[in-house]
Order: structure tokens, then C-alpha cells, then sequence
């Protein structure tokens, strides 16, 4: 008899292996298998942040399941503030009369009939600083289709301990559908949005779907706003529409940004007023592009008349800083452009031949890091492996 190969001997006892595996896993003795689980109540959308003030807060969640939620909150663990919404699958408590520049301790409890209920961790929030303060945030850009990526960078964002979360607009790929939303978005930013509040604008491939104002809750009329941090002023724009003199946002701005005393002024939306980008606008290289969007270049003279210190922007796939530019040159006394949209999109590519305004440019996964404190602004460009590939001050 042929002794048999050396192939068939351990193809042989790799599946006497299996074989045993197979009978542990599924035990020796002829029990019926368990029952299936019955459906239980659970976050659609674990609880996040929206809209920190120095005094107030929002706490928002989705559960799969119609339930009423308790936001039990406080200075420390004990929680001795309680806030309970109506019952609903969509939750949003507004806290309020909160310590300016504190950190709470939150916790968010869902109830339904009998036994349904539905817990999140022990959770924490700072309220906002006061101009006097120092203080840091996040920017990230079209995390539309990526949640591996987009997780990726929410959790570089949130070992940065920044204050909270500018982002710069497709939040998605694809508005109305709401798995996008849950578990493309929502699932891979968790730990982030759960203690850092998040400050969008408003995307293009939002479709301008209820889901937005669904799931943010900001000042109406939500696709524009404005908020104070520190001795910063930041205002977030709706570029899918065209942002010329005479329409509501644009004379909003005019007299929001005409009306703000904070020391820093950044403003923010979905599309550039300058851009690199190879093909969105037109080819660089035959010299026929834009170089930015048409329906936000009109607030460029608006920027210059209000010194406003930096405009960012997503919608361009990559990252990009401009030289600060005023009247159509490159200028110290001018704005300073950013692009920031590298959270999750398919990444794109800078035309050939430089702009004039380029100062620094990568095609990368990213995002963005600045503090402020009193004259100076540091800015800080990471990959998504955590390497710094841009870095930049700004003082006063
Ligand atoms: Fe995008
Ligand atoms: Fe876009």
C-alpha cells in the first residue's frame, strides 16, 4: 500500500479538526438551539452633541424603537439635573442654565412600556469657553461613502480633545438615504459626537434632504447659522445656493459679520471661493477654470470689507491652503482660504500648473486641527495616519 502524501496526511487531520470544532461549537448533546432573540430597543443613532453655547447644550439620539429619553446631567458623576423629552424614535433635549467653560457629566436613558429601556455610558461635555480662554477645534469635510475612513479620522479627531467639530459639508453621499446617515456617519464618529459637539454646513450631496435638519439641530433657519466660541466668530453657510448681493443669507452675513465684536472671524461652506482642483472648475492647465465656485465668489469683496481671517471649505476632495488674498492678489492683509475635504470621499487632483494663491496643497485623507488663544491662530494639518503635513499661524 502506497504510504500516503504528505498533502493528504494533514488534509486529512485538518478536517478531523474541523469536524471536532463543528461538534464543541454546536455541543455534544441533543439540546434544541436557544430561541431567537426577541427585538430589543437600541440606539439608531447613539446620543451626540450639537450646538454648545456657554450655557447651553443639546443632546440628540435615535433609537430603533419609539421610547422617551432622560438626559440626567451634572457638574459631577451623581447627575443631579434631569431633562426628559416627548416619546418619539428622534430625541433632542436642550440643556440650559449651564456653567460657562465647565465640564458636565452626562448620561441618556431611554424608556418605553415595561422593560424597554435603552442606556448609553456615562458621557462628558464642556460648555463654552469665555473670550478670555483658550481653545481648539476640528475640521473635517465629504465623509459621503468612506465610514472605514471617516472612522479612521473621527478617531484622530477625538485624540486631539478638540471643543468641538467643524464640518464642511457632505456629510454623506447620498441625502435621503438614511443608512448613510446611521451607519456611514453617525456609527463611525460615536465616541467623537458623543463629547464634542459638531457644527456643519450644509453639502451638496445633502440634497437638502429633511435628514439634515432631522439629525442637526441648529439655529433656523439650520442651513445657515452662527455661533461664539471663545473670542471667535464662526459663520456657516448654505453655498448650494447662489450667494449674491440681495439674497437673505448674503445680506445676513453682511450684517452678522458687520455686528460681531469677537477678535477672530471664520467663516465657513460647502464650496471654494479659490481652488486648485484640476477639472471641477474648468482645466488649469488650458487656463480655463474658475478657480472657485461662481455661487460663493461674491462673498469674497464681503470677506475683504470684513477682514474676516479665514473661509473654509469642502466639496474638492483633498486639502488646500491658500496664501492669504485680497483684490485678486496674494496679500498679508488678506483672507486666508482652506480646503478640507478629506474625510471619507474619493479622493481628487490639483490641475498641473500652480495657482497664484497656492501655498499648500496635498491629495490625502485628513483633517484639521486649530487653537486659538487671545492674537494667535495655529493651524495643523494631519493625514489619516496621524502625520502633520501642514502647519501655519496666524497672529493679530
Ligand atoms: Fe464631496
Ligand atoms: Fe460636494
Amino acid at each position: 500500500m502506497p504510504t500516503p502524501s504528505k498533502s493528504r496526511v494533514v488534509g486529512t487531520a485538518a478536517w478531523l479538526g474541523l469536524l471536532l470544532l463543528v461538534a464543541l461549537a454546536r455541543g455534544t448533546g441533543d439540546k434544541p438551539p436557544p430561541p431567537a432573540a426577541a427585538p430589543v430597543a437600541n440606539f439608531a443613532v447613539a446620543p451626540y452633541l450639537q450646538y454648545a453655547t456657554k450655557t447651553a447644550i443639546t443632546v440628540m439620539a435615535e433609537t430603533a424603537v419609539p421610547l422617551t429619553a432622560t438626559v440626567r446631567y451634572g457638574l459631577s458623576a451623581d447627575l443631579k439635573g434631569t431633562a426628559t423629552g416627548q416619546p418619539g424614535t428622534m430625541h433632542e433635549l436642550r440643556l440650559e442654565g449651564l456653567q460657562p467653560s465647565a465640564k458636565y457629566f452626562y448620561q441618556v436613558t431611554c424608556r418605553g412600556d415595561g422593560a424597554t429601556t435603552v442606556a448609553s455610558p456615562l458621557l462628558t461635555f464642556t460648555t463654552a469657553c469665555d473670550s478670555s480662554e483658550a481653545f481648539s477645534f476640528t475640521v473635517v469635510g465629504d465623509t459621503q461613502k468612506n465610514p472605514v475612513v471617516t472612522g479612521k479620522i473621527a478617531k484622530l479627531m477625538w485624540e486631539r480633545r478638540p471643543h468641538f467639530v467643524l464640518h464642511m459639508g457632505d456629510v454623506v453621499d447620498n441625502g435621503p438615504d438614511k443608512r448613510e446617515w446611521t451607519n456611514e456617519f453617525f456609527k463611525p464618529c460615536a465616541e467623537l459626537l458623543s463629547r464634542v459637539p459638531i457644527y456643519p454646513c450644509i453639502g451638496n450631496h445633502e440634497k437638502n434632504h429633511p435628514h439634515y435638519y432631522q439629525y442637526f439641530s441648529l439655529p433656523a433657519p439650520e442651513n445657515y447659522y452662527h455661533f461664539t466660541y471663545g473670542n471667535a466668530e464662526f459663520f456657516s453657510m448654505d453655498s448650494n445656493q447662489f450667494l449674491t448681493p440681495g439674497t437673505k443669507q448674503y445680506e445676513w452675513l453682511d450684517k452678522a459679520l458687520s455686528a460681531s465684536t469677537a477678535k477672530w472671524k471664520i467663516c465657513y461652506h460647502h464650496h471654494p471661493c479659490y481652488t486648485s482642483d484640476a477639472d471641477d472648475y474648468g482645466d488649469t492647465y488650458k487656463g480655463g477654470s474658475t478657480l472657485g465656485e461662481l455661487k460663493v465668489k461674491f462673498l469674497v469683496p464681503l470677506y475683504e470689507k470684513h477682514k474676516v481671517d479665514i473661509a473654509m471649505n469642502g466639496h474638492v476632495h483633498f486639502y488646500e491652503r491658500t496664501h492669504p488674498i485680497k483684490a485678486g492678489k496674494v496679500d498679508r492683509a488678506g483672507v486666508v482660504y482652506l480646503t478640507s475635504g478629506g474625510g471619507g470621499g474619493k479622493l481628487e487632483d490639483f490641475g498641473p500648473t500652480p495657482t497664484f494663491f497656492k501655498n499648500q496643497n496635498r491629495v490625502d485623507y485628513h483633517y484639521c486641527y486649530f487653537t486659538i488663544f487671545d492674537n494667535v491662530l495655529e493651524g495643523k494639518a494631519f493625514d489619516h495616519e496621524g502625520r502633520l503635513f501642514d502647519t501655519f499661524e496666524i497672529k493679530k
